[in-house]
């Protein structure tokens, strides 16, 4: 308790709600990062994503991904970032494909999100990947082979530059573009991911491109 001005006290804690069990922080502890932290074990391929793809996704994305009406696109606009009109999609602008995993994971279908099994993100995952030209038809995903896919646009972003965006210990974010350093060895693909990712903080800034406000996203 600690005394209120004018006397009386407060309480410290106010009695409401619960301790949250391990399993309701499991459910919703779900965040995959880029260096694989978070992928649940499971493994498929484009062939198995296919049909998963035509019947929860294709109403939306349209049949191959190129998008439909006011649903976007999630396959092609290639070379359009620095173009009068961006088209955004995994291909061409996505660094990450862990990060394609853990949006499809988390938010669709977009009327029943939390319903894929890992397996059957691997799957529309790897559809995605092989319909942009990725990865190959037989290429399987699973919690190892995808953080080490490489995507078209995973130099194209810098550092979110505002001061008062720091890093956990304190310091200032700005690091070297991960171009700048040595490319790593296998064994050390996961640590500089992970610092990579860091370097861009929760905004990522696009490189000399002015984007529609309705699609920048957190
Ligand atoms: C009912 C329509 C609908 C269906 C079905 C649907 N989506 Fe979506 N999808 C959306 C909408 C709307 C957005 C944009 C959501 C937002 O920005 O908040 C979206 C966004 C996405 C994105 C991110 C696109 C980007 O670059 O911003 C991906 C990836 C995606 N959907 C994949 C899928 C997959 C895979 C399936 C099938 C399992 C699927 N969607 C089914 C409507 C749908």
């Amino acid at each position: 308790m600690r005394e209120l001005v004018g006397g009386g006290t407060a309480p410290t804690r106010y009695e409401i709600g619960r301790v949250a069990k391990p399993e309701e922080i499991q459910a919703r502890d779900i965040s995959v990062l880029p260096a694989n932290a978070g992928l649940p074990p499971g493994h498929r391929t484009t062939r198995e994503g296919k049909g998963l793809y035509s019947s929860l996704c294709a109403t939306c994305h349209g049949p191959n991904g190129e998008g439909r009406e006011s649903y976007a696109a999630l396959v092609g606009g290639r070379g359009s970032l620095t173009g009068a009109k961006p088209v955004l999609t995994v291909g061409s602008y996505w660094p990450f494909a862990t990060t394609v995993w853990d949006y499809i994971h988390r938010a669709m279908p977009y009327v029943a999100p939390g319903t894929l099994t890992p397996d059957q993100v691997y799957a529309l995952t790897a559809f995605l990947l092989h319909a942009e030209g990725i990865i190959g038809e037989d290429t399987e995903m699973n919690e190892r082979t995808l953080p080490l896919v490489k995507m078209p646009n995973r130099d194209g972003f810098v550092a979110d530059p505002r001061p008062d965006i720091g890093s956990k210990k304190g310091g200032p974010r700005h690091r070297p573009e991960p171009r700048d350093r040595p490319p790593p060895l296998l064994g050390e693909l996961d640590d500089t991911l992970t610092d990579s990712f860091q370097d861009y903080g929760v905004i990522k800034v696009f490189k000399s491109v002015r984007l529609p406000s309705a699609r920048v996203k957190a």
